[in-house]
């Protein structure tokens, strides 16, 4: 895989940076506080009823559930559990580009069709049948992540 290394140190919590990484958009996004909670709140309900029960995560084991732990980056130092989390900006329905910060789960919604993806990138309602697949990504220091 060809790697790319992205600086998010001016990703301000709340926002994301989009990203090309093989021709695709990749989401790099650095959740607050209350987007970790709500993202969270849905595993308190299982995640085995949910769309796609599967993590989707290149960096964890194929058959994982989509728990919120399951879908986020690890966090750098002094940042809370569950801060960052990465995913292909390519909708599982069709591949269109879903917009953030939209749909009735607070998270991604595709204009296309209609699905939407909630603060952790899982499809909760629309046609689209997977979670939004997570990338191979690491943190190469404290403020750079590579993808591939
Ligand atoms: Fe996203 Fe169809 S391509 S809903």
């Amino acid at each position: 895989l060809s790697s790319i290394r992205v600086d998010v140190s001016g990703v301000e919590t709340g926002t994301q940076l989009t990203v090309k990484w093989l021709g695709k958009p990749v989401f790099i996004r650095h959740r607050t506080g209350a987007e970790i909670q709500e993202a969270k709140e849905q595993d308190a309900e299982g995640v085995d009823a949910l769309p796609d029960p599967l993590a989707r995560n290149f960096n964890i084991a194929a058959d994982a559930p989509a728990t919120d732990a399951n879908r986020v980056m690890p966090s750098p130092e002094g940042e809370a559990p569950g801060a960052w989390i990465v995913q292909m900006g390519v909708c599982t329905h069709l591949g269109c580009v879903p917009l953030g910060d939209a749909g009735d789960f607070g998270g991604w919604f595709c204009p296309c069709h209609g699905s939407h993806y909630d603060l952790a990138g899982r499809i909760r309602k629309g046609p689209a049948p997977e979670n939004l697949p997570v990338p191979p990504a690491e943190w190469v220091d404290n403020s750079t992540i590579k993808l591939g």
